[in-house]
């Protein structure tokens, strides 16, 4: 699987787990997908359903999203915003990374986040107390080289695609509240802030948060997924024992990255909670003029049980 990566980067992002999560979807060709944490957007943007509600409690992610699908930032407007304003950056380095930065706290242009969010620190996003974005420089002058910007300006001309061929909605919503309208054909997938991770302004996630959204997926008529944390190598995840025993959980180990180093390799056992069992597999491979069904080779995943523990 090609994955499709986003044009927005954000904390916790799945593009290493798309294809993983990918093959457990079992999403009806009438239903509606629901992505109420949709942060980059990089799971349903691979998932490519007809129809679907992207949402986020951010509203500059989906302000961004928005004025895409709206043509308000198309491919050839973002190529000249960031060359120029890449020009400028390099011109005079973080003095401009700051200004933009404040322009941002002030109109919340969504053309400034993806300026700020490829210029700041490790590329992340990250709001304080009073919900204003406070990722340090990330000392790139250079950052928006040629091929950078192609980059980028490529990643929304899929978005800007896929939002003009499928019904995709973006809208800026608390999980309660989108998860209400998900019916029995539809499918929902959740990919919640780990609590005690990543915690800023729109990350807040508490043990009230965690209970909401399982007693929600717990009555919820759809078929869902949903993505959280087995363990590390300190901690294992309790809320997954006391809130998913009736559920099926399957885990697979996964590397953070903390900055550029390879020592700062964190390993984590990724989980994904499904109210169903997933059928295995099958995926066409070509063999001369014979196109034979196999099932996939095995992830290094297990399903696991959780009263075992
Ligand atoms: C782990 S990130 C999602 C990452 C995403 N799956 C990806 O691959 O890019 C969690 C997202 O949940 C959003 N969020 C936090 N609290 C929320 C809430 N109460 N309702 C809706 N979204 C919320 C955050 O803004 C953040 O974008």
């Amino acid at each position: 699987m090609r994955v499709i990566v986003p044009p927005l980067k954000c904390q916790g992002i799945k593009t290493k787990l798309v294809e993983w999560i990918f093959d457990h979807v079992s999403l009806d060709e009438n239903g509606t997908w629901f992505e109420p944490f949709m942060g980059s957007g990089v799971v349903g943007f691979n998932v490519r359903p007809q129809r679907a509600v992207f949402s986020d409690i951010n509203p500059h992610i989906i302000n961004l999203y928005n004025a895409i699908k709206q043509g308000e930032i198309t491919a050839g407007i973002a190529k000249e915003f960031l060359t120029e304003e890449g020009d400028i950056l390099r011109e005079q380095g973080e003095a401009h990374y700051y200004e933009i930065r404040e322009r941002f706290n002030l109109n919340g242009h969504p053309l400034d986040l993806l300026f700020l969010n490829r210029a700041s620190f490790n590329g992340v996003m990250r709001f304080n107390k009073g919900g204003k974005f406070n990722v340090p420089f990330g000392h790139k002058p250079n950052r928006f080289a040629k091929a950078y910007v192609t980059k980028i300006v490529n990643q929304i001309k899929h978005v800007s695609q896929a939002t003009s061929l499928y019904d995709w909605q973006f809208l800026c919503s608390d999980f309660r509240q989108s998860l209400s309208n998900a019916t029995e054909n539809d499918f929902i997938y959740c990919d919640p802030p780990y609590i005690g991770r990543h915690t800023d302004y729109f990350n807040s996630w508490t043990e009230k948060d965690e209970q909401d959204l399982y007693d929600l997926l717990t009555v919820a008529k759809a078929r869902f997924i949903l993505s959280t944390w087995h363990s590390n190598q300190y901690r294992t995840n309790q809320a997954l024992k006391k809130y998913a025993k009736k559920f099926t959980v399957f885990t697979k180990e996964h590397f953070y990255h903390v900055g550029a180093s390879e020592k700062n390799r964190n390993p984590m056992l990724e989980a994904i909670v499904l109210n169903y069992d997933p059928e295995p597999q099958m995926e066409m491979i070509h063999v001369g003029q014979l196109a034979l069904f196999e099932q996939k080779a095995p992830y290094e995943f297990q399903k696991v049980s959780l009263t075992d523990e």
